[in-house]
């Protein structure tokens, strides 16, 4: 979903090294296959494969004392439903445990850390995972790593130098891992899976926690690997059945992991990395992540597919229309009383949460940009009715300009999804320049959100595109500046916070749903997409200093803003 700069030099490289490992020639035309950018790698041994128990269960009083931490010590309200437990501080979540899965997630309260210099409480890390309830003793192996630490920096006025970035969490993993030949794999898996991680802030509290874990047993089964050229043959079946076998996908990495589904079972995989570019030989617009069985037996237990090509029976987004009902085309729309109703409940219901989704159009990815949408749309959805799916259209560069007060301005909450590069995304493949639109030259001059002078309503925008949210870090000494200048304008409006990525990120329609569900639940937008998301990339976020933790259920409007915060992880 994302663009990097452009590297001749490399896409030479990788077409030389493509002619000189030649992919089944007979099977494909030869612009149909991928570029390999790495050589497979070669295993021998037979392969372990472990069957997975009953869930642990986090220890109650353990996660009662991260919870009240992570709260900054605010009193706590616990409700219950069938499917989970959730703990809230005031009106934003802040802790969730999920009595389907045995999972369990804290998130921080952002406004109550403090920032500092960060270490990992390692005594406490050990403690952790010397838990039978929290790391189960069995066959596999586990080892703390360092894991993103989340910085932030604050701007008082347009073109000043920002605060210098101040650390605020940074995580502690524990990796899972199994032991074969020599070494040890990691345990990997897409959305779901053994994971145990612990974000500490300034005082070596932990203020943040993911968990899931499954006690491991081995099986009976040793699988024998794939040869490197079987290897390389299944990964560009993939890619070509994906529709992304040109030679516009770059393979970049192949390696062997354990695949936990978090269902029943913990088997071989190759893990596959690709870089695709819109234009042969152009910038890296997209990343993603496969997994191919590792032996001829196949998989045990299904694998997430790259992309579904024809995104299955999943409901495809409307064009977006030019002349709306009711409008003179060459005069955006400006009061209420023209607007067409919107689809489903009516926006004026009392409590009504709308939701927006715009889709770039035109490109590979458009089938996964579909997945991802109604990810996010099925995991709000299953939380609250008073989410409405008001507008699902294919990007057009007209939904952020004057016509805005039609489209992303007439929804509480909008999801725009496709390629980005800083402070600008690709809307439409068709278009010409792919509709490119650029924050904030393109976008409409008074800003988004529910100010008196928009007359608009939106409160936050989750940008799926690679990289538009840059942090002030990821410029040049003494122009940190430029990572928040464009985006005044967009706040003028009223927005609360404007969510996304700094950098290139894996597409993960899974994930989508996830965030959908925290979210909905009551967890601050910011660090909800942003900790949620991060497995994905290096999440981050600008919002109106001092919301950073509001949730999406809070959409009044605001004056204009007299400070912005952008929040990143490393
Ligand atoms: C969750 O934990 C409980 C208590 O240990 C256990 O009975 C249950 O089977 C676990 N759930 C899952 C999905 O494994
Ligand atoms: C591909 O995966 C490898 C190993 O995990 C990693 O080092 C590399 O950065 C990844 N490539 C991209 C483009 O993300
Ligand atoms: C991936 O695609 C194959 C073939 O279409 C299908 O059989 C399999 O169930 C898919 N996997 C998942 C996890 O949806
Ligand atoms: C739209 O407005 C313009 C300028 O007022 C006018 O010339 C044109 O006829 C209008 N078009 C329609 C379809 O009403
Ligand atoms: C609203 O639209 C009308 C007709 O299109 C136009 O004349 C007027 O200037 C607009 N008002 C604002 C505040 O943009």
């Amino acid at each position: 979903m994302r663009l990097s700069k452009p590297t001749q030099a490399l896409a030479y490289l990788f077409i030389s090294t493509a002619l000189a490992v030649p992919v089944e020639p007979a099977k494909y035309p030869t612009h149909d296959l991928p570029i390999f950018d790495c050589k497979p790698p070669v295993y021998k041994e037979r392969l372990p494969t472990y069957s997975l128990g009953h869930a642990l269960q986090f220890p109650e009083d353990t996660l009662q004392a991260i919870i009240s931490e992570a709260a900054g010590g605010a009193k706590m309200n616990e409700r219950e439903d069938d499917v989970g437990r959730y703990w809230y501080s005031g009106e934003t979540l802040v802790g969730r445990f999920d009595k389907t899965t045995n999972e369990t997630v804290v998130l921080p309260d952002l406004p109550y850390l403090k920032p500092g210099h960060i270490k990992l409480n390692e005594d406490l890390l050990r403690k952790l995972r010397g838990h039978p309830a929290i790391i189960a003793s069995d066959k596999t192996v586990s080892s703390i790593v360092i894991g993103s630490r989340l910085d932030g920096s604050r701007q008082h006025f347009l073109g000043t130098e920002p605060s210098r970035p101040a650390s605020y969490l940074l995580e502690g993993i524990i990796q899972r891992a199994i032991p074969y030949g020599a070494g040890t794999h990691p345990v990997c898996g897409g959305s779901s899976g053994s994971q145990a991680v612990f974000s500490f802030d300034v005082n070596g509290n932990i203020r943040g926690l993911r968990h899931a874990w499954k006690p491991a047993s081995n099986q009976n089964t040793f699988l024998r690997p794939l040869t490197p050229d079987q290897i390389q043959a299944r990964i560009t079946e993939e890619l070509v059945a994906a529709g992304l076998g040109s030679r516009r996908a770059v393979v970049r990495h192949i390696d062997l992991c354990f695949y936990d589904s978090g269902a029943a079972r913990i088997q071989p995989v190759f893990r596959f990395n690709a870089t695709i570019s819109t234009v042969l030989g152009g910038p890296a617009t997209a990343l993603i992540v496969g997994y191919i069985p590792a032996s001829e037996k196949g998989a045990l237990e299904p694998l997430p597919n790259i992309t579904t090509p024809d995104a299955g029976d999943l409901p495809k987004p409307d064009f977006p229309q030019t002349n709306p009902p009711g409008f003179n085309n060459t005069h955006p729309p400006n009061t209420t009383a023209l607007l067409a109703p919107l689809p489903g409940p009516s926006r004026r219901d009392n409590g009504a949460i709308t939701l927006g989704r715009y889709l770039m159009n035109g490109d590979g990815l458009s089938t996964t940009f579909i997945e991802e949408a109604n990810g996010l749309w099925s995991g709000l959805h299953s939380t609250s009715s008073r989410f409405v799916n008001a507008q699902y259209y294919w990007d057009d560069p007209h939904v952020y300009d004057a016509w805005a007060y039609y489209y992303v301005n007439n929804v509480h909450v909008a999801f725009s999804d496709g390629h980005g590069s800083p402070h600008s995304f690709l809307t439409n493949g068709g278009l010409p320049g792919a509709g490119e639109v650029t924050i904030s030259s393109d976008l409409y001059t008074k800003g988004f959100g529910a100010s008196a002078t928009t007359g608009g309503k939106l409160a936050y925008w989750i940008l799926g595109e690679c990289s538009v949210i840059p942090a002030p870090i990821d410029y040049p000494a003494g122009q940190g500046h430029l990572a928040f200048d464009p985006w005044w304008k967009v706040f003028n409006g009223g927005i609360r916070a404007a969510v996304g990525y700094r950098d290139l990120a894996y597409t993960n329609p899974p994930k989508w749903n996830e965030v959908g569900k925290t979210l909905g639940h009551g967890a601050s937008v910011v660090h909800g997409f942003m900790s949620t998301m991060l497995p994905t990339g290096k999440t981050s976020a600008i919002t109106r200093c001092g919301r950073d933790g509001d949730n999406i259920y809070q959409v009044s409007g605001l004056s204009k803003p007299d400070c912005l915060t952008i929040w990143w992880y490393n």
